[in-house]
């Protein structure tokens, strides 16, 4: 698979808490300016998602194809169980793409020294680490602790904090840039998360939302969700110490909404300039927008 695409859319055990940040910055637009798009004028786009639209049930404890409506306990438990070979199974899943959408969202979120930045649903800090290496107080939050405490067994400098995404223990505008890859898809309340990174980030601040999307491309399209639906499972089997959660991956990606709808979501949740960037034809979308 290829590089970036340059389409632009139009439209914890507690030791690893930390006390919420405060203080203010100056924000900086000029990373999120690349993404010349705007949701504005947007038409229609196909939805696969929202939370009606997911999987129902759960059976013996297991992660199952009907079960993507979660209750929260039950995806920080899922997390909770891949925690020590997440990243490894992330770079054999993703065929190494993983490497590559981390260095565009770093790029996107373009964080300064000086800055505060919350990456949301951070995991084990793999995705908050090229936020603090630019020299920006970086907090990486998440509401599993067995990614946690991995995370700061790897990382001990990082003030990982433990956090609900949809009842953030930070205060109101804490933050110049909030953060988010891979982990919105996971989040209960979608819509409840969008507008707690809002409160937390500063008039001027910037939102960077990176998740897994919808190739623009029909047949790349067809290939993809083959992947995802026949060569996932057993490749995440091999390498997985949760094969279940993969899954529940593959599921959760056809359910998520595409790259138009989720921009809708942004604006509803009321982020202004909202756009995306298209990575991978498609597979990864990068969202951006501003709060006012
Ligand atoms: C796929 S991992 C992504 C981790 C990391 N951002 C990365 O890019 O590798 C998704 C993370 O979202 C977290 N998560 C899901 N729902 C959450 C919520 N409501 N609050 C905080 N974290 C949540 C999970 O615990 C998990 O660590």
């Amino acid at each position: 698979m290829g590089g970036t695409d340059e389409t632009l859319g139009r439209a914890a055990s507690r030791d690893v808490t930390v006390s919420a940040p405060s203080g203010r910055g100056a924000p900086t637009s000029r990373a999120a300016d690349r993404m010349s798009g705007s949701a504005r004028g947007e038409g229609e786009g196909r939805s696969r998602g929202g939370p009606g639209a997911r999987g129902r049930g759960c059976h013996n404890g297991r992660v199952t194809r009907a079960s993507l409506d979660k209750q929260p306990h039950e995806v920080a438990a899922m997390f909770d169980k891949v925690a020590a070979r997440y990243d490894l199974t992330n770079d054999v899943l993703s065929l190494g793409q993983a490497r590559l959408w981390r260095r565009e969202v770093a790029r996107a979120v373009d964080a300064r020294p000086g800055e505060r930045v919350l990456d949301l649903a951070a995991g084990t800090g793999t995705s908050s680490v090229p936020f603090a290496s630019a020299g920006a107080f970086t907090v990486p939050c998440d509401f599993s602790l067995g990614m946690l405490r991995e995370g700061k067994r790897r990382e001990p400098w990082m003030p990982f904090t433990a956090g609900d995404a949809t009842r953030l223990p930070f205060a109101d505008d804490a933050f110049d840039a909030v953060t988010i890859s891979f982990g919105l898809r996971n989040i209960s309340d979608t819509d409840a998360a969008l507008r707690e990174m809002l409160r937390v980030t500063k008039p001027g601040g910037r939102v960077v939302i990176c998740e897994f999307s919808h190739p623009t491309w029909a047949p790349f399209r067809t290939v993809y969700t083959e992947y995802l639906m026949r060569a996932l499972p057993p490749l995440a089997t091999a390498v997985s110490s949760n094969p279940d959660a993969y899954v529940y991956l593959a599921e959760s990606i056809r359910a998520w909404p595409d790259q138009p709808a989720l921009a809708r979501r942004l604006q509803d949740a009321g982020w202004t300039r909202v756009a995306w960037r298209n990575l991978t034809g498609g597979i990864v979308a990068l969202h951006r927008g501003f709060a006012a």
